[in-house]
């Protein structure tokens, strides 16, 4: 199949994709189509791949799979922290119970290969990712990668299918955003990192 691009949409879409954040998400509101998220999840598998290795490992969470993710995390983090005598009981209280306010949340998983570099694995899922951004801000949907929670607990890595040598990078966040005011871009110029050799 050829591309078919109309180049002043393609420049729209990536300059107006934003994150919008938990405060931003409307809590009472399910996607209720699965095609929504089934977009989202194939146009992330349509990211480049060095070797072919399609790194990309997602774990959805939905319904009350999100009360199972918000309570396993929010375990660890306790276990942790306890362990580490600096328990908060306000960062508990927020693993509970921000994945209640999202919609979907998708755990972001890069599965080792071991065919090419870590760093080329790690950049064939961020550019999944930039798919299931780019996708979700086209259906107008608030969404946001976030590197919070457990995200960094070598512990965490079963629960979400992982094993040892591959990685958890993060969560993707999927909600209806409270009000219709799409958030504003914000960016230094271009010209300031870029260097040209003529
Ligand atoms: C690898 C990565 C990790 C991120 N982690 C977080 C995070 O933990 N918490 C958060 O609020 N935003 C996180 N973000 C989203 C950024 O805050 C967001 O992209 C930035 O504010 C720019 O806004 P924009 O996406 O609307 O352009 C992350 C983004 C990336 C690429």
């Amino acid at each position: 199949m050829e591309p078919r691009f109309d180049i002043e949409s393609v420049n729209y879409m990536l300059r107006t994709r934003r994150s919008m954040f938990v405060a931003q998400f409307d809590p009472s509101y399910t996607i209720a189509d699965d095609d929504v998220i089934e977009t989202i999840l194939e146009n992330a598998n349509w990211a480049p791949t060095h070797k072919m290795t399609e790194p990309w490992r997602f774990t959805v969470f939905s319904g009350e799979g999100k009360a199972k993710f918000a309570q396993f995390q929010a375990d660890l983090y306790k276990a942790r922290a306890e362990k580490n005598d600096n328990f908060n009981e306000a960062v508990y209280q927020k693993m509970l119970e921000n994945p209640l306010k999202a919609s979907h949340i998708i755990a972001i998983g890069m599965k080792r290969s071991g065919a090419v570099p870590e760093m080329e694995e790690i950049a064939a899922v961020s550019m999944a990712v930039q798919n299931m951004y780019l996708t979700a801000s086209a259906y107008g949907l608030a969404a946001y990668w976030g590197t919070g929670g457990v995200t960094f607990y070598e512990e965490a890595k079963p629960f979400f299918g992982l094993e040892p040598q591959d990685m958890l990078m993060g969560f993707f966040f999927i909600a209806k955003p409270l009000t219709d005011r799409w958030p504003n871009g914000k960016r230094n110029p271009i010209a300031e990192k870029v260097t040209w050799v003529k």
